[in-house]
Formats: C-alpha cells, sequence, structure tokens
C-alpha cells in the first residue's frame, strides 16, 4: 500500500476532502444535486421536485420509488459525465498530487440507497443501487464480453432482500475485478450519517485476508475488528485505498443516502488473474483535460498484472463455541462456560437450531441470536467493544444490554439467561405440543 497525501490522510488509507474546496469544482455537488431534482421534476412534476428544493435530497424516497432509480441515473450520469470525470481527474491533480499522466475509470456509480425499511418493501426486479453506468460507446464492447461466474453467487447472500435493500459486504477491490493500485472517491451529494455511510477496516491494511468466491466479500469465519465509521456532511468526499478492506453500513437512517463513486489509478490498470473478469474501461486524464471523449478498452487478457504469491492468511482466534444440550421440553438450553470469558468477551453455545451469543455487560450476561437479523450473517464474527457488537456483513451496531440498532425492525432475539454451580442456563421457547 502506498500513502495518500500524508498530511490530511488517516493512517495514510483514508483522508477527507470538500469539494468546495477542488479549485474550479466549487459548485459541482450543487450542480449534482440541481440535475438530480430537475431530472425528477421531468419524471414526476414540479410538486416532487419542490418538495426536493425545500425539504433535502434526504427525501428522495418520498417522491419516487426503486423502478425510477434506473432512468434518474441514466439521465444524471448521461448529462454530467464529462464534468464528472474532470472533476476526478481534478481529485487526482489537487488532492493526490499526481502531476504526469493517470488514468480515470470510465465506469461512473450515483449510488441512491433508500432507507432499509423502505427499500425492503420494494420491488425485487429493481435495480441494484451500486450499480453504475460506463459510456454510451462502450456498453456493447462491455455486454458481449461479460463473463458469467459458476461460482459468483451475490443473491443468495443478500437472503431474499430485494437489491434496494443490499448492502456491500466487506471487501477490497481487487477481489471484484479492479486494479490492485487504484485510488476511490467516495463523494455525499446529501448528507451521509454514519449509519448510512462507508465504513473502512485501516487496522487490516496490509493484512493478507480470505475472499469468498461465492460473494467476492470477505470470507465467513474471520473475525473483524470494530469498523471504522465514516458519516459525511453533503459535499464532502473520501479519498481511500480501496485495497484497504471496506464497505457499507446498511442504511438504517430514515433518510435517501445519495452519493458518487468515482475511481482513479496513478499507473496503466493491471488486473487480478485470480478474479473471472476486469473493469476494463479507462480514460486518460490528460485526454480529459483536453475534452477529448477516448474511452480505453483495456482488454483483461492482455492486461494482468504481476503474478502475486498471497501470503498466508492468519486468522484471528474465534469467539469459543460450547456445545449446549437442548431440553425441548423445558425450554432450556444447558451449557458449560469455561472458567474464564475470553478477551473477546463473548462465547457461543451452540445448540441447533439455537445458535446463541452469550455477551458480557456491566450488569450482568445477556444472551441473544448470534445471526444478524438482517442477512443471517455469524454475529462471532463481527467486532465487539463494551457497548456494541458489530455485525461484520453490514455494519450495524447492536446494544449488548438491549439487542437494538438503529433500525427498529433490527432488533436481536434475546433470551433469559442465569448461571449456577452447573453451568448457563439459557430459556428459549418451548416446543408445542401437538
Ligand atoms: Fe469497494
Amino acid at each position: 500500500m502506498t500513502s495518500l497525501a500524508p498530511s490530511a490522510a488517516s493512517q495514510g488509507v483514508w483522508l477527507k476532502y470538500h469539494a468546495r474546496d477542488l479549485a474550479a469544482w466549487e459548485n459541482m455537488t450543487g450542480r449534482v444535486l440541481e440535475e438530480i431534482i430537475s431530472t425528477v421534476g421531468q419524471m414526476k412534476g414540479a410538486a416532487a421536485a419542490q418538495l426536493l428544493r425545500e425539504q433535502g435530497i434526504e427525501r428522495l424516497h418520498e417522491v419516487i420509488d426503486t423502478e425510477d432509480v434506473t432512468a434518474l441515473r441514466n439521465q444524471v450520469l448521461e448529462q454530467l459525465r464529462q464534468p464528472l470525470l474532470a472533476m476526478a481527474a481534478a481529485v487526482g491533480r489537487q488532492i493526490l498530487g499526481w502531476d504526469g499522466d493517470f488514468y480515470v475509470d470510465d465506469y461512473l456509480i450515483l449510488r441512491i440507497n433508500f432507507p432499509y425499511e423502505v427499500a425492503r418493501k420494494t420491488n425485487p426486479a429493481s435495480e441494484n443501487p451500486g450499480i453504475g453506468r460506463l459510456s454510451a460507446n462502450v456498453r456493447d464492447q462491455f455486454q458481449a464480453r461479460k463473463v458469467i461466474d459458476p461460482v459468483y453467487a451475490p443473491k443468495d447472500y443478500h437472503r431474499g432482500h430485494p437489491p434496494a435493500a443490499w448492502a456491500h459486504g466487506p471487501h477490497i477491490d481487487s477481489w471484484a475485478g479492479h486494479s490492485r493500485d487504484g485510488r476511490n472517491i467516495w463523494w455525499a451529494i446529501g448528507d451521509v450519517p454514519a449509519e448510512a455511510g462507508m465504513v473502512l477496516y485501516p487496522e487490516l491494511a496490509d493484512v493478507p485476508l480470505p475472499c469468498e468466491r461465492r460473494t467476492l466479500y470477505l470470507q465467513a469465519g474471520y473475525r473483524l475488528p470494530v469498523p471504522t465509521y465514516l458519516p459525511l456532511q453533503a459535499g464532502e468526499m473520501l479519498v481511500f485505498d480501496p485495497e484497504v478492506l471496506h464497505g457499507t453500513h446498511l442504511n438504517t437512517t430514515d433518510a435517501t443516502r445519495v452519493a458518487i463513486s468515482m475511481r482513479l489509478n496513478a499507473s496503466r490498470p493491471t488486473f487480478d488473474p485470480a478474479c473471472f473478469y476486469s473493469r476494463e474501461f479507462w480514460r486518460r486524464a490528460a485526454d480529459i483535460e483536453r475534452g477529448h471523449d477516448e474511452v480505453l478498452h483495456l482488454r483483461r487478457e492482455d492486461n494482468f498484472g504481476a503474478p502475486v504469491t498471497p501470503a498466508p492468511v492468519q486468522t484471528p482466534p474465534a469467539v469459543p463455541v460450547i456445545a449446549g444440550t437442548l431440553d425441548q421440553a423445558a425450554g432450556l438450553i444447558h451449557g458449560r462456560l469455561p472458567a474464564t470469558l475470553p478477551d473477546t468477551g463473548r462465547v457461543i453455545v451452540d445448540a441447533a437450531p439455537y445458535r446463541i451469543m452469550l455477551v458480557r455487560t456491566g450488569d450482568g450476561t445477556r444472551a441473544y441470536d448470534a445471526a444478524c437479523p438482517h442477512y443471517g450473517v455469524d454475529l462471532a464474527d463481527g467486532g465487539c467493544d463494551a457497548d456494541k457488537v458489530y455485525c461484520p456483513a453490514c455494519a450495524i451496531a447492536f446494544d449488548l444490554q438491549t439487542g437494538k440498532s438503529s433500525c427498529p425492525s433490527l432488533t436481536l432475539q434475546s433470551y433469559d439467561v442465569r448461571q449456577d454451580g452447573t453451568g448457563v442456563h439459557i430459556g428459549v421457547a418451548p416446543a408445542v405440543a401437538t
């Protein structure tokens, strides 16, 4: 990993910058906002646009449906493609200090993420909010080279949720076909609270991590640290190293989150042969700056990076699992805890069909389902501090005292728990006699 501009970067992994401080681009956040609002006005009428002007872009889900996002994204990115690419080039020049030629990804993403409570009830056929757009003149080439991988199956991971309710699990970008030495721009068009923003795991910079090929996210069974939340005000952007583990907090707020993602590469991009596809369409910064419209097609088979032998993965110590005994009739699980709880402060009691997480709090032990109620991911893989446990997939924080999160419909199932000389006893619903 190479460092970002060291004076402003956090551990060399990311920095925050306000778009208004980018010379010649002071008004670009407002321009994007206006383009979105005027497009909504064309689609839904003047009253819808007026509501957004008065109450903010965060109310977008009140005036459009997820089915409308595709057309909105098409139009906004089509209208603003050239200035967005030029602004990305300005980030390379002004923030990263790149003074030679460099590369800008032609693929632009307008991320419109409705609140989870709205998104989970939307049309399963609507578009994934993380999908972007290439220039019109290379889309046919892209389609012709599309590869279907027999292993990659993201729908399973998202456990039946409509795409609008998906959030990115933890990943590094070269796992998903990006070059290894890119820099990402993640720019907040409206306010982005922590509970709708990006999360990073800077402690894991340069640590070898295992990729799950089925999801292109971090493999299950790797226990994460507590996520670093990155709230942004409208107009602020993160510039970060996408080879450091990162993901997205499921939008558990009541506001729509609007952001734009762009990508830079200091040198000609090369790809990892281990991934089944590559992001092949790029532009030269110098071409963008001269107003030239040329898109380079870097065919993956001609642009593999030097082979890298992955360093061995060292998996952090897992949360201990003890076998419990389920007494169906009494509705109890019995188990024997280790004499001292480990550093993780947690123990999993496994008694099929139950998998229960015991946590230590300031006033006693609590027992919760070990599965996050969103995707069912094992919370034993998530970080934990004195007050909260964090979902390793969607970064939601659950209060250890109550099991609650920032989203009312995402609360951990809790169980009565007591300890005595014979062990730990967890009350679960007794089986109903038939
Ligand atoms: Fe990413």
